[in-house]
């Protein structure tokens, strides 16, 4: 089972669609990735560049999304999450790996070719202000999908409807997005996501920017509209307490890599793998909208997507690989061979030479 880090060989046996099963996962998935590989050259040279180096954004990721299901993406800023989302919408072309949607092959379409499938997946980001353009109303924003794609029908009634839908007045059609609050502009985003009623919904830290009371209610809205439209939600964000609140599974990254998938309630009890440990025991139990910070718990920076580590990339950092070597040490094959993503325990994957027990140490830390 063991492989070096340095060859190209995936690092999970286990297709991406059996990945950590919930009891969501029924019928074939919605949206599979494989193998997923995103680097991007870092070149030197003003008229004839070269590539010198890349930075290893997502490495050999694998996973499913069943229809109706939410899977939380989720660890420390920079590990991958949002270029992985980014790949998976084909915003920009995947290094190496595979993508389908609905069981079709969508990795080597064209713009023109990928247009109806655009429709049926969209993106939200965390500051929707951002993305709202100051010079049109709420009418004009949350309409603007039914123009692009040239729906007839009454679009006022259509955006009218949307808004009552996501909470906000419908007399307020007029209105621009400076005169709405940080929760009230997610719910206009919401609101333009859904107007082309999407399957997948990608929500990139949909709730970073909101104070812990307006999370709560928007992470509500979240689920109600699964519920009454079958959504399925691929939730981003580095906040292990607001992922567990609407994920059914959750997938760690670190450094480019998933290092563990398990549904919310088995991750959080049970963690495997040391790096989630970690994350985990900075995050109160059963508290949502709580920021991680794992400073506490690691020791060391992550290291540097550009040059990562050989073999397991969280070794430099991992209090499990020292406590196995003893002192300061770290065992030869965490130091030299990339773990891949195994079933630890039944429907439970982490990427570990060492995976925790549940009476561990490590494993405890995350219930205090
Ligand atoms: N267009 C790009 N060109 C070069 N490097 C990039 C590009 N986009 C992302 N990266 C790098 O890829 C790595 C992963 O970035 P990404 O934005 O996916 O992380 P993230 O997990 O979403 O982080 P955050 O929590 O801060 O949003 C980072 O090192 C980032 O600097
Ligand atoms: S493989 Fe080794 S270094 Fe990596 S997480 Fe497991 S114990 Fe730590
Ligand atoms: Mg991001």
């Amino acid at each position: 089972m063991s492989r070096a880090a340095s060859t190209n060989e995936p690092t999970t046996d286990t297709p991406p669609e059996d990945i950590a099963k919930s009891s969501k996962a029924v019928g074939e998935p919605l949206v599979t990735v494989e193998n997923l590989t995103k680097r991007f050259p870092i070149k030197k040279g003003i008229i004839f560049q070269r590539e010198v180096a890349a930075v290893h954004a997502v490495e050999d990721v694998s996973f499913a999304i069943y229809p109706g299901e939410t899977l939380g993406l989720v660890g420390e800023s920079g590990c991958g999450k949002s270029t992985t989302a980014r790949v998976l919408l084909k915003l920009i072309e995947p290094t190496s790996g595979k993508i389908t949607f609905e069981g079709e092959d969508i990795t080597g379409l064209n713009k023109r070719q990928m247009r109806p499938m655009r429709r049926q997946a969209q993106m939200m980001f965390q500051d929707p202000y951002a993305s709202l353009n100051p010079r049109q109303t709420i009418g004009q924003i949350i309409g603007a999908p039914f123009r692009i794609h040239k729906l007839s029908g009454d679009t006022k009634q259509k955006v009218q409807e949307l808004m009552e839908r996501v909470g906000l007045n419908p007399e307020h059609y007029n209105r621009y997005a400076h005169e709405f609050s940080g929760g009230q502009r997610q719910r206009i985003g919401v609101a333009r996501a859904l107007a082309l009623r999407p399957k997948l919904i990608v929500c990139d830290e949909p709730v970073s920017a909101l104070d812990v009371s307006i999370q709560a209610q928007v992470l509500n809205l979240f689920e109600d509209l699964q519920e009454e439209f079958g959504l399925t939600y691929l939730f981003i964000s580095h906040d292990l307490g607001v992922v567990r609140h609407i994920s059914d599974r959750i997938a760690v990254m670190y450094l480019g890599h998933i290092v563990e998938v398990a549904t919310a309630d088995e991750l959080y009890n049970n963690p495997k793998h040391p790096y989630t440990a970690a994350l985990l025991s900075a995050v109160p139990k059963g508290k949502v909208g709580t920021q991680v910070t794992t400073r506490t718990v690691l020791t060391g920076d992550v290291p540097s997507p550009v040059n990562p580590p050989s073999g397991c990339p969280f070794h430099p950092r991992c209090p499990k690989a020292r406590q196995v070597a003893g002192g300061d040490g770290v065992p030869e094959n965490c130091r030299v061979e990339l773990p891949p993503l195994g079933e630890v325990v039944e429907n439970h994957h982490a990427a570990c030479w060492y995976p925790l027990e549940e009476s561990e140490e490590l494993a405890k830390a995350a219930h205090a």
